[in-house]
């Protein structure tokens, strides 16, 4: 069992010629709605991957917050460790640009609230893998992954959105937690400016802490760069980009659904890179329904 612990989001999405600069302003035709959150992408993407997968989430009380359990629920992702929270359910506005790029403010509301504290033992005890991200409170993902670990499950870690400032204790202990670490080339040159453990280079950081990096490279594959110090490559496949939001989740979730089944981190990477390329061909970040 997966259990993702994580930001769940409604995503208002305006398409645009180009993404608007500082003092800007642009016009859409129109805006569109779909589910997103990083977690709940991964979760989602986990669970079309064929894994059994629980959400651990916050909503607010509200009507957002309603249809984003419902949606996970037709998706098959189990709800049973939601949470409600007092603030609204997070907002992500999000513009996506010609070429499927897009740029994204979110507005956290009730993923600020999230405890990891008050996610069931049981939970963490029953699971194979927990897959974290940066969208909520660090201190609470902090939190679950010494859960999980304690428990014995294996910690993936998504490093975004990569936060511009943390501390170096913090970054080190939660780095220490992390089995599976995925980040994109922006996300790396956050981290390694901030030489964890003394790390130089990707390869340090995969050495320094006894992980696994995933480097994902867009158009160009990812990386996977192993403790031992060996660096192997997964090709992209070629795609027709529609909208690229939820790629990298994607990738996330199919990476974790593949290990939870007992694949390798080679038989996972080919699997995960699939899986994003095919997130790319639809609108939105997470696939229509039915
Ligand atoms: O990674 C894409 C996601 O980031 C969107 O779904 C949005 O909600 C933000 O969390």
């Amino acid at each position: 069992m997966i259990l993702v612990f994580g930001s769940v989001n409604v995503d208002l999405v305006a398409r645009v010629e180009a993404i608007p600069r500082p003092g800007e302003t642009v016009l859409s035709p129109g805006s569109t709605t779909h589910f997103g959150g990083k977690g709940a992408n991964q979760a989602v993407a986990a669970a079309r991957a064929g894994a059994v997968v629980q959400m651990a989430g916050a909503v607010g009380p509200d009507a957002f917050g309603a249809s984003c359990l419902e949606n996970f629920r037709q998706r098959g992702v189990g709800v049973d460790a939601m949470q409600q929270a007092g603030l609204a359910t997070g907002v992500a506005f999000i513009t996506v640009d010609r070429q499927g790029e897009n740029a994204i403010t979110v507005a956290s509301g009730a993923n600020g609230q999230i405890r990891a504290a008050d996610v069931p033992q049981g939970w963490f005890d029953e699971s194979d893998l927990c897959v974290l991200q940066m969208e909520v409170p660090l201190a609470e993902t902090l939190l679950a992954a010494r859960r999980a670990r304690d428990a014995g499950a294996r910690v993936v870690l998504n490093y975004a959105p990569a936060p511009a400032r943390i501390g170096a204790d913090l970054l080190d202990g939660l780095l220490a937690l992390t089995d599976v670490l995925v980040l994109n080339e922006h996300e790396a040159a956050t981290i390694l400016s901030m030489a964890p453990r003394g790390a130089a280079g990707a390869e340090g950081l995969a050495r320094g802490f006894g992980l696994d990096l995933v480097l994902t490279l867009g158009a160009r594959g990812a990386d996977w760069l192993a403790a031992d110090g060996t660096r192997t490559h997964q090709p992209a496949l070629p795609v027709q980009v529609v909208d690229t939001t939820g790629a990298g989740d994607t990738f996330v979730g199919a990476l974790a659904a593949a290990l939870a089944a007992g694949q390798g981190m080679a038989q996972a990477m080919a699997a995960a890179t699939a899986a994003a390329a095919a997130a790319c061909g639809w609108e939105g970040a997470q696939p229509p329904l039915g």
